[in-house]
């Protein structure tokens, strides 16, 4: 399974892709709106922190406005994967921009029939978003189950299921016992997911043991 760091802060994507962690990275208008800063500025910076596919939102809802911006966002990097709504103007702005051999997440995905439509438009990625889901009390899980499900019956589908909109952890294990290719995970979700208090407990009481025997490793 691929971790994508779903944020626009680049110094905590830089800190987690120093652990290794960072396969790749999504942001949203509503991210980048958060740090404030110059959307193309911001992009360009985080394809120097990853060689991984960086998702760069549009801003328009027509097609052909689509296109042009998902163009110009392309030219920002080669691993930009330019994200797209889930609409039908969307899955048109996406057959075009693969047929340019440019990488498209189709976004705000809720439903299986709408991944079966954003597989055929050829996307690298749908992102179908679990938390959102699970915040109108629909289990966002069965999506995922739904959407591997289908895309395995089909060697045509090669459109990669990220798992979006994260909360918890536990997400994330479900994703990968599903068998979700990606999971994109905000970066405080990412550092929750090692701590355990058994193995700060255990730690504790090797530190202490090891300080008795009086012995140095280096
Ligand atoms: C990522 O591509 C999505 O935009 C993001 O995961 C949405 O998360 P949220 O539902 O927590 O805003």
């Amino acid at each position: 399974m691929k971790f994508f760091v779903d944020t626009a802060d680049t110094e905590a994507i830089r800190e987690l892709a120093d652990g290794g962690l960072v396969d790749g990275v999504t942001t949203n208008p509503s991210l980048v709106a958060r740090t404030g800063r110059d959307f193309f500025e911001v992009i360009r910076e985080i394809c120097t922190i990853t060689s991984g596919p960086v998702s760069a939102e549009v801003a328009a809802t027509d097609a052909e406005t689509m296109l042009a911006e998902g163009r110009r966002l392309a030219e920002i990097a080669s691993n930009i994967a330019v994200k797209v709504p889930l609409t039908m103007d969307g899955l048109k702005a996406c057959r075009s921009l693969a047929d340019d051999g440019i990488m498209v997440n189709v976004t705000l995905c809720f439903s299986p029939s709408q991944a079966i439509l954003a597989a055929k438009a050829g996307a690298a990625f749908v992102s179908p978003f679990v938390g959102r889901l699970d915040d109108i009390s629909t289990d966002g899980m069965t999506l995922i189950e739904d959407i591997v499900q289908i895309y395995d019956n089909y060697d045509a589908f090669r459109t990669e299921v990220l798992v979006a909109s994260i909360r918890h952890p536990r997400h994330i294990v479900d994703a990968a016992k599903i068998g979700a290719d990606v999971c994109t995970v905000p970066p405080d979700v990412l550092r929750k997911i090692a701590r355990h208090p058994l193995t700060d407990k255990g730690l504790e009481a090797f530190i202490a043991d090891w300080a008795k025997t009086g012995q140095s490793i280096l």
